[in-house]
């Protein structure tokens, strides 16, 4: 037998990049540290990251108590396996999530990710409604145009047209609606007349779809609370979520509500459903639960669900990963989450959210490019036009957030575009969801940034 050793030099003047990474048609800076709301690279050149990576570093660089956690729990023990023991940063870190999370949302399942969140609540409504004896219920419905991860199942139920195209052939059986864009409404409906109505149009179509598969086939219905990366911030309206809600209950179907991004304080409470008087069966969390000082995500699950999994399912969830409730993971969350308590963090949220919404508006008015602007706490984003005014939109191929974001970049600021805003094709947009302990100083300078980039792009203006 040949035994291949590894430990030869391959690249002996090492030449080759050994990094596998995300577009290897570009150049990434490499970053040395971070302090606060900022990321400095290798050549000393400052960030301001006015999207706190992909809204996941919510309270900024260098918490030392948070850093110094994860610490004393890797030197205790630094993995237990959740099949065998738990340990005690898991039952406090669920315990503080439990009870910041509104009634009957009680038991708290962790994980790495959120795609592996809402793999988990997928499977979960599945054996709930299998335990029950509705053996017929495994059809899930999504929405287009909202994002729940990039894993196959994820990946189904999610409404991200670019990213699901390349797997068509592999994703599982799901049925979509739209979400309530009501500014552009996919159903072309008045807003107003639409709001004033008994059922918006947008929850009767979703209700078409449930009758037309078929109640007893449909597991579940999952969606963004505020749609973050796909469409830039976008508010339901007031009732979306209740009547929502009222759906699920009359055809036994669960709610799945997907908090990756706007959870732990991101719009101002500590979850967005807070704002819209639903309460889903299961409520999915990530990002900004560890500050992104670890990998770590879950899911908190309505008693109900758990009354029926010991009821009718023996007591066991059949699923489970290795890193499920990693003691330093749930270490660096349980740290961020007292941080969040302690500095009053959601405060300053809501005030900075306020302000920043207020000086777009100024800036609305200089910059032709700024089309609705829209969000709530610090999850912010604007449509990215051509022309306001005009209603016209860049053409995709255009890349006109991907480009704006490149001019900030390099002004000293981050943010976090998006394209295919109205459809997954066309329009685009930008997010802004800089840490949530940002200061009146520092967001200064993020608007600053932003104005001199967008007169920059707007002067690019080559279409
Ligand atoms: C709403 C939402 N759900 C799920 C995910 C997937 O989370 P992760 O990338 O941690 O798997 C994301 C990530 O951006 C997200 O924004």
């Amino acid at each position: 037998m040949e035994i291949l050793d590894g430990t030869k030099r391959k690249d002996p003047l090492q030449k080759h990049d050994p990094i596998f990474h995300r577009d290897f048609s570009k150049k990434y800076p490499v970053i040395d540290y971070g302090k606060g709301v900022y990321l400095f690279d290798t050549d000393s050149k400052k960030y301001l990251d006015a999207s706190s990576g992909a809204v996941a570093a919510n309270l900024g660089h260098g918490i030392e108590a948070i850093a110094d956690a994860m610490a004393e729990q890797a030197k205790k023990a630094a993995f237990v396996h959740t099949l065998r023991f738990e340990t005690q940063v898991q039952y406090e870190l669920a315990r503080e999530i439990s009870d910041m999370a509104p009634d009957p949302l009680r038991y708290v399942y962790f994980t790495s990710g959120g795609s592996e969140a809402n793999e988990s609540a997928l499977k979960l409504a599945r054996q709930y409604h299998r335990d029950r004896g509705n053996k017929e219920k495994y059809l899930n419905i999504g929405r287009w145009q909202s994002y729940h991860g990039n894993t196959m199942g994820s990946l189904s139920v999610g409404g991200d047209v670019k990213r699901r195209q390349p797997y068509t052939p592999s994703l599982i059986k799901t049925d979509h609606v739209y979400s309530p864009y009501c500014h552009r409404c996919p159903y072309h409906q008045n807003e107003e007349h639409c709001g004033r109505s008994e059922q918006l149009h947008c929850v009767g179509e979703l209700e078409r779809l449930i009758i037309e598969t078929g109640p007893e086939f449909i597991s579940s219905f999952i969606c963004e609370p505020i749609v973050g990366s796909q469409q830039g911030a976008v508010v339901p309206p007031e009732d979306y979520l209740k009547q929502v809600r009222a759906l699920c209950d009359r055809y036994d179907i669960l709610m799945i509500v997907d908090e990756v991004m706007t959870g732990f304080g991101r719009t101002g409470t500590h979850f967005a459903i807070e704002q819209f008087g639903a309460i889903p069966d299961i409520l999915t969390f990530g990002k900004g639960v560890s500050g992104g000082y670890a990998p770590l995500a879950g899911m908190i699950v309505s008693e109900h669900v758990v009354e029926s999994l010991k009821r009718n399912g023996q007591g066991k969830f059949i699923h489970g990963f290795t890193f499920s409730g990693h003691p330093v993971s749930v270490a660096a969350g349980l740290a961020a989450v007292r941080y969040y308590k302690d500095q009053r963090v959601l405060d300053n949220c809501r005030k900075q959210g306020e302000y920043l919404v207020q000086a777009l508006q100024v800036l609305q008015a200089r910059h032709r490019s700024i089309g609705q602007i829209r969000g709530r706490g610090l999850l912010v984003g604007f449509e990215l036009m051509k022309d306001r005014d005009q209603d016209v939109f860049y053409p995709p191929e255009y890349g006109a957030s991907e480009l704006l974001n490149q001019q900030a970049m390099k002004l000293g600021a981050i943010f976090y575009p998006g394209a295919g805003t109205i459809d997954g094709k066309q329009g685009d947009h930008l997010l802004i969801g800089p840490p949530l302990t940002i200061t009146s100083d520092e967001m200064n300078e993020v608007i600053h940034i932003l104005d001199l980039a967008l007169t920059e792009f707007e002067q690019l203006d080559q279409v």
